[in-house]
């Protein structure tokens, strides 16, 4: 599997941008300045293979005249004002192709993160919308979700201090929730992760839908670390029912963009690769995802 090898985009160290970055809904009124749109698009030129080798492509698109109102009618929760622009982004039809699409669209939030322009990830229905047809998707992609971006008001709405409140944006679960080791009946602590410590604390501020911070990480007695989906209840219902994407999964690339670009940075090299740990029954509403391999 290919690795996020070839990118050192930051400048900074990821875990400051990893930390710097919340959801940004209200902006400046003003475009995204030629430099800052030159870097853009030659970090999207350098992009490297997500892990599970899938297609993802994006583009950059500046709210043209006509469609100021891009978002409206997608049901986004919250509501976004005046952007300078939106990331989209397409994948592959799968579950894969979400994860590969998550990975790759935090690391592009990051990096955005860095030339200090604020983000907000935006899931919702886009594959039949505007963003679709300028993207022209084609019948085998999905356009999972879009990031909002601009340079940040100095003073962000009241509105948007309910949005977080709504979501609990502020807040993570802890550690003992999150990571364990062996099994799942045994969680692991900062002290207990070792090395890993930072790049699973990356993991843990990622951002997710709706703040559910979905993924669960096992640290195996060889030092292989397990990624899994926890499914909140009723989640998959309620999504296919209002006609969404599995975001989760999108969520669970955004967490292994985190832990990946936090480790290479601290110098601890692996891969990626699928080989599920030998816990049996795996608990209940957890779904394998992948094993980060140390090397
Ligand atoms: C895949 C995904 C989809 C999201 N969709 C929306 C959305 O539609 N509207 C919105 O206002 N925020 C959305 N968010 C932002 C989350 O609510 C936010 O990341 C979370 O509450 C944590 O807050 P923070 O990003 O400020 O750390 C989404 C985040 C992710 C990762």
């Amino acid at each position: 599997m290919m690795i996020l090898s070839s990118v050192k985009p930051f400048g900074t160290p990821v875990m400051n941008l990893i930390r710097k970055r919340k959801s940004v809904r209200t902006y400046k009124k003003v475009a995204i300045s030629p430099e800052d749109q030159d870097g853009i698009r030659k970090f999207l030129a350098g992009l490297p293979k997500p892990p599970f080798g899938t297609q993802v492509r994006f583009q950059w698109m500046a709210p043209g005249q006509d469609d100021a109102q891009m978002l409206k009618g997608l049901g986004t929760y919250g509501f976004i004002k005046n952007p300078a622009g939106y990331m989209a982004g397409a994948c592959e039809r799968s579950e894969k192709g979400l994860q590969d699409f998550g990975y790759l669209m935090e690391t592009v939030v990051l990096h955005l993160t860095g030339l200090g322009i604020g983000t907000c990830w935006l899931g919702g229905t886009f594959t039949k919308s505007r963003f679709s047809e300028r993207m022209k998707a084609t019948e085998q992609e999905w356009i999972p979700a879009v990031v909002s971006a601009g340079y940040p008001a100095e003073k962000a709405r009241i509105f948007d201090s309910w949005v977080r409140k709504g979501a609990g944006s502020d807040k993570r679960k802890p550690w003992s929730e999150l990571f364990f080791r062996i099994d799942f009946t045994r969680s692991l602590d900062p002290g207990g992760a070792g090395p890993f410590s930072d790049a699973l604390e990356a993991v843990r501020l990622a951002p997710s839908a709706s703040n559910r911070q979905p993924w669960r990480i096992l640290l195996s007695d060889g030092g292989d670390l397990h990624f899994f989906l926890q499914r909140s209840s009723g989640y998959e219902k309620k999504t296919k029912w209002a006609g969404m994407l599995d975001l989760q999964q999108a969520d669970m690339g955004i967490a292994m963009s985190h832990f990946e670009l936090q480790a290479r940075e601290a110098g601890l090299s692996g891969s990626w690769v699928a080989q599920a740990p030998g816990i049996a029954p795996v608990p209940e509403q957890k779904q394998y995802v992948i094993t980060w391999k140390p090397r």
